[in-house]
């Protein structure tokens, strides 16, 4: 026979073994990870200002440990992620602004942004849905990117506390017609910080009018914490054999490439080892192997100098690898006034394919009423 405390510490030791064989497969050496099985949650919030009349607040869900993830209701802009690296030592692993107005200057490139209602291109800025021609408004070289002009990211966002404390609710309310799209659409989000520091996105959606759907995060990661200028020596792995060839706009041609030389990430390697054969820099999406709506790993980047490793995990086809291309040390108020330069930071960014809506041979984007969309990715944080 075996004793309840016995079970009870099989149980303990097969959950602590779980989180070591799990994510980039290192050796965890964060005792706060090991420690946090059940850590006690908490959120805390900060005024940070006005916008066109609403009060901006940042949100805090953070750990004892002092694990945490901050967001605005502007934008769900996700302001801090804080993890640890293979000394325990917490950093600040996304890009952005010490204030509000860093966040609203006309050429904030989405840092940490929900985007919708379509993220990425939509090519003339126009599509056709059930015998109708819809304009949206164009925003990049007569394209429509990312949403429009006033995209998901420039909203106000309501923001609810789930039980637990370790979760949070953003919903917003798309009118019928909003930047062109057609149908009211009700957007929730669900940002969680789990006790295993993983940053949890759960996307749902209803519509009464079909309207196609592209939801994502936008934040730029580097995992050096603020210590390095770029990203160009993180390591990266795309587990994806093809991607969507684009023309010198960033619009898609339909054709689905073959990664070769520079644009294979099947293998880890320093994202800057070839970046100089690819014209721009990555700004491409990758079309993820064996997707089929179910959430798994797709993608892994790793910072060798403290060991912080992300895992990207997702139920979506896509993956858009941007290396920070437009990035030119212009922005203000960031971070401890860090230069955001060129390569300053990445994105990963969890979506279904750019244009989907004008092109036919891509998997589907269009919600209908009485369907719901969903998506879950996950950003999921370890050391080696
Ligand atoms: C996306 C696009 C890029 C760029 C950034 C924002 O990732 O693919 O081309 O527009 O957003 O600057």
């Amino acid at each position: 026979m075996i004793s309840k405390q016995t079970a009870n510490n099989f149980m303990r030791l097969l959950v602590f073994g779980l989180l070591l064989v799990t994510g980039c497969k290192q050796k965890n050496k964060n005792t706060a990870v090991v420690k946090s099985i059940e850590p006690e949650f908490s959120i805390s919030e900060r005024p940070i200002g006005t916008y066109q009349g609403s009060r901006i607040t940042e949100y805090t869900i953070s750990n004892p440990y002092g694990v945490a993830l901050s967001f605005l209701n502007y934008g769900g802009t996700v302001t801090k992620l804080i993890v640890p690296d293979r000394n325990g030592q917490l950093g600040d692993v996304v890009l952005g602004f010490d204030s509000l107005s860093g966040y609203l200057q006309e050429n904030n490139p989405y840092f940490g942004s929900i985007v919708g209602r379509y993220a990425n291109r939509i090519a003339h800025a126009r599509f056709q849905l059930d015998g109708h021609i819809y304009e949206l408004a164009a925003n990049n070289n007569g394209n429509s990117l990312h949403g429009g002009i006033k995209g998901f990211d420039k909203m106000i966002w309501e923001v609810e506390r789930l039980k637990g404390d370790s979760s949070a609710k953003l919903t917003y309310h798309s009118k019928d017609g909003e930047e062109g799209y057609p149908g009211n659409l009700d957007v929730s989000v669900i940002y969680t910080l789990t006790a295993n520091n993983e940053f949890r996105i759960e996307y749902s959606a209803v519509t009464d009018k079909a309207t196609p759907l592209n939801l994502t995060n936008h934040s730029y990661f580097n995992l050096s914490g603020g210590e390095a200028t770029t990203i160009l020596s993180h390591e990266l792995r795309i587990d994806a054999d093809k991607f969507t060839e684009v023309d010198t706009l960033l619009i898609p041609t339909g054709n689905l490439a073959e990664v070769k030389g520079p644009m294979d990430f099947r293998n880890s390697k320093a994202v800057g080892k070839e970046i100089d054969q690819v014209r721009g820099g990555y700004d491409h999406n990758y079309v993820l192997n064996d997707q089929n709506g179910v959430l798994r790993n797709v993608a892994t980047l790793y910072y060798a100098p403290n060991g912080r490793c992300m895992d990207v995990l997702t139920t979506e086809p896509g993956l858009q690898f941007y290396s920070g291309n437009f990035l030119d040390g212009t922005l203000t108020t960031t971070k401890k006034s860090q230069k955001y330069s060129m390569h300053g930071g990445l994105c990963l960014e969890a979506q279904h394919f750019p244009d989907s809506p004008n092109q036919p041979g891509f998997p589907n984007t269009i919600l209908r009423p009485g369907k719901t969309y969903s998506q879950t990715t996950v950003y999921a944080f370890t050391v080696k």
